[in-house]
């Protein structure tokens, strides 16, 4: 009978061996690469102890489920919670129960437990143990040229067929607009960005703490991306910020928009971010820019700049245990704020 506990500085290479069984050696290599910036420096485990469940038979390491903890605005509150990622059992040992047990754990020791894209046996897990199912994450794509809407899945025929018929509307959404505000490329979060988050809670009924630390190990210090930053500023005041990064995929160039955050309100503000991007995205030669976001007041800015929602690929579940919620809260999502930039889906 396997037992639970907490992972020991001991553990490290047992599970790098299981992670490689379990997830194969790409996976590996990337984990290890990342591991020490994404479990034993974030802010928000001060102790520097990895927030990871360990399922051991005697001396054998035969599961694990490790967490990034953040603090969580929920309804007025902040509550600690944390993102589960890389959950697993060893292949002899899965559909017997331990990945039950080790989700059970981790849900009991925080405040909130948050899941964000699931794999199929993970979301069926999910399912079977009736978490809030409050996904997908809706995704967005802005496209830039003729080659935006190409599919890997079609055959190139086809490909060329709906770039030709849509070019007239990627001319017409993809139009360079002026910037009405100051946006100022940055290398470092200050604490104008912590006030700004400050200033912005009461809009939002749930979302990861935004503040100057968090920002600054998220999307400055990880050794595994580099994103571009850029910060809206009005006189002195911060107010909102985006981060982005280009990748080359199979059927071309696309621009991410990883994480941002202004007031949902500030529509002028929203727009200037946008097309900051939009420019950057250009002069990247990227043929699409592509965003998740959940906060409908965001959405709606994005539709009016040019995106469309698109078929998400991101499953989200969310459970708050510090606080009670009641389960309309489950289902009224409109101002929850979350990102691609959330837990750790930009890999
Ligand atoms: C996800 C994982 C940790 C679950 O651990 P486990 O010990 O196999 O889980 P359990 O035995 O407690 O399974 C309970 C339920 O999970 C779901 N499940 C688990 N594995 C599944 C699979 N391969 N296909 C479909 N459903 C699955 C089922 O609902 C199952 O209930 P059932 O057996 O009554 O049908 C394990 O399958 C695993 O390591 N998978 C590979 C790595 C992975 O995908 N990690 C998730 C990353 S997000």
């Amino acid at each position: 009978m396997a037992e639970i506990d907490r992972y020991r500085l001991a553990d490290r290479r047992a599970i790098d061996a299981l992670y490689r069984r379990v997830f194969g050696h790409d996976a590996a290599d990337a984990n290890r690469f990342r591991w020490d910036w994404q479990y034993a420096r974030n802010p928000n485990n001060p102790s520097g102890v990895p927030e990871i469940w360990v399922a051991r038979e005697g001396p054998t390491i035969v599961g694990q489920y490790a967490t990034m903890p953040v603090r969580l605005w929920v309804k007025g509150q902040e509550v600690y919670g944390s993102w589960g990622m890389d959950v697993m059992v060893a292949p002899e040992r899965q559909r017997q129960g331990l990945g039950e047990i080790l989700f059970r754990t981790w849900d009991q020791n925080v405040g909130a437990a948050l899941g964000l894209g699931l794999s199929e046996s993970s979301y069926r897990l999910f399912k079977k143990l009736k978490w809030p199912d409050v996904g997908p994450l809706p995704c967005l794509v802005k496209p830039l040229t003729r080659r935006a809407l190409r599919r890997p899945s079609w055959p190139m025929a086809i490909n060329r067929l709906v770039s030709a018929l849509t070019l007239p509307l990627v001319l017409v959404v993809s139009r360079t607009k002026p910037l009405v505000a100051q946006v100022e490329p940055i290398r470092r979060f200050d604490a104008g960005f912590t006030a700004l988050w400050e200033r912005l809670t009461p809009k939002l009924d749930l979302s990861v703490r935004r503040d100057a630390e968090y920002l600054t190990w998220k999307f400055i210090e990880p050794p595994h991306v580099r994103y571009t930053i850029v910060a809206l500023k009005r006189e002195d005041r911060i107010d909102g910020y985006v981060v982005y990064r280009h990748v080359q995929e199979p059927r071309g160039r696309v621009t991410l928009l990883v994480d941002f955050l202004t007031d949902p309100d500030d529509e002028e503000g929203f727009k200037t971010l946008l097309r900051w991007v939009d420019r950057e995205a250009r002069s990247a030669d990227s043929d699409k820019i592509r965003a998740f976001a959940m906060h409908a007041g965001f959405r709606k800015l994005m539709k009016q700049s040019g995106y469309f929602s698109v078929k998400s690929t991101i499953d989200f579940t969310a459970k708050i245990n510090a606080v009670e919620v009641g389960e309309a809260f489950y289902q009224h999502l409109e101002n929850w704020h979350v990102t691609l930039g959330d837990s750790d889906q930009d890999r």
